[in-house]
């Protein structure tokens, strides 16, 4: 018997509606549209609004836009898993309550928090239980409502993020199709430069730390960015040179929108050129665990059976990864 792939069937996305746009932070922090523009390639950010609103409320739209598109019947869900870095609760898991709120009564469910590089974490555990043969369908989520997090008084920060939520099906193929192969990693001694410091098991909130900013996104720019760029771009390198695969054979770069700066060299090293990479910072800003699923959902209608993708990230903690995908649908 073939080998059973996991073989992405549909893609879905939800981004809030308030645009929050670099003229605007300009009137919050001391900052301009042009620093922002040149040093991020960011023009603008979708913000979440509304009292008690919270990630699986972005979330629970995607995919109930994900199983209208793949005909897929709530009750047919097998799993949820959720990408996320700014959970509804500290427990229970925000794949829970999006499973409850789309009616995906039969599906059990979880969330995986490594920050920017979360969805595709998500994306290859999603694809190992469908190659086991266990289950059928696997919704793979990615959504974070970064304003939760983010100091708007704090112009390293508050400039980069924004609010969304992607998602993809994930559904068994003997064709050779689908997630290919993935390589990830992790160094925890990345824990200080980019971090929420306060909130969890070590420092519980208290009214010092909410005096102090600590339920804020702390990054030390510089360093994560040097970080980024080497090993983003090495492990996008060490895909394609695993999967025998040259600029030419890629078709597409979907690299986690972090920084313009950083696509650009990741591309660069891969040797592939400015079209093959799907680009949408410059409307969305970073949104975390969102960045890759509403790439593919941007760039849906341009994607034929047979493409060969390379998805790669990284994220705080430190953590990073690359996948090899073959799309397996034509634009329908
Ligand atoms: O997604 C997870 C992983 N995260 C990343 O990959 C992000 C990686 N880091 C970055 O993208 C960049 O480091 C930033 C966009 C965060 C910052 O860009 P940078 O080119 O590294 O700027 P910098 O921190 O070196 O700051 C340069 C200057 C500083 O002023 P001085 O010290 O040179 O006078 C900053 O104070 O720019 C100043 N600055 C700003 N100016 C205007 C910092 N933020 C701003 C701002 N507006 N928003």
């Amino acid at each position: 018997m073939s080998k059973i792939h996991a073989a992405i069937t549909g893609v879905a996305g939800y981004m809030p509606d308030y645009v929050l746009t670099n003229q605007e932070l300009s009137t919050m922090v001391d900052t301009n549209d042009e620093w922002i523009t040149t040093r991020t390639g960011i023009k603008e950010r979708r913000i979440l609004k509304g009292e008690g609103k919270g990630t699986s409320d972005m979330a629970y739209k995607a995919v109930n836009e994900l199983l209208a598109k793949t005909n897929t019947q709530p009750e047919e869900v097998d799993l949820i898993i959720c990408a996320t870095v700014t959970p509804d609760h500290v427990f229970p898991a925000t794949a829970n309550l999006i499973a409850a709120k789309t009616g995906c009564v039969n599906a059990f469910n979880y969330d995986i928090g490594a920050a920017c590089s979360g969805f595709i974490y998500a994306l290859s555990s999603g694809a190992t239980f469908i190659e086991s043969g266990r289950y059928k369908k696997v919704v793979v989520v990615g959504a974070d409502k970064m304003s939760s997090i983010i100091d708007y008084t704090d112009r390293t920060t508050c400039i980069i993020f924004g609010d969304g939520a992607g998602a993809v099906m994930l559904e068994p193929t003997e064709e050779e199709v689908g997630i290919i192969d993935f390589m990830h990693k992790s160094d925890g001694n990345g824990v200080e430069f980019l971090r929420m410091k306060a909130g969890g098991s070590s420092y519980p909130a208290t009214h010092d730390t909410v005096e102090n900013r600590e339920h804020y996104v702390f990054q030390d720019g510089k360093t994560v960015f040097k970080f980024a760029v080497t090993n983003m771009a090495d492990y996008a390198a060490k895909i394609m040179e695993r999967n025998n695969l040259t600029g030419d054979d890629v078709d597409w770069l979907v690299a986690h929108q972090a920084n313009k700066r950083i696509i650009d060299a990741t591309s660069n090293r891969m040797g592939i050129n400015d079209e093959k990479v799907m680009m949408n910072i410059e409307r969305y800003g970073n949104t975390t665990s969102a960045t890759i699923p509403t790439l593919l959902w941007d760039y849906e209608s341009q994607l034929k059976k047979g493409d060969n993708l390379v998805l790669a990230a990284f994220g705080g903690g430190f953590t990073w990864g690359a996948l090899y995908v073959k799309w397996a649908y034509d634009p329908k």
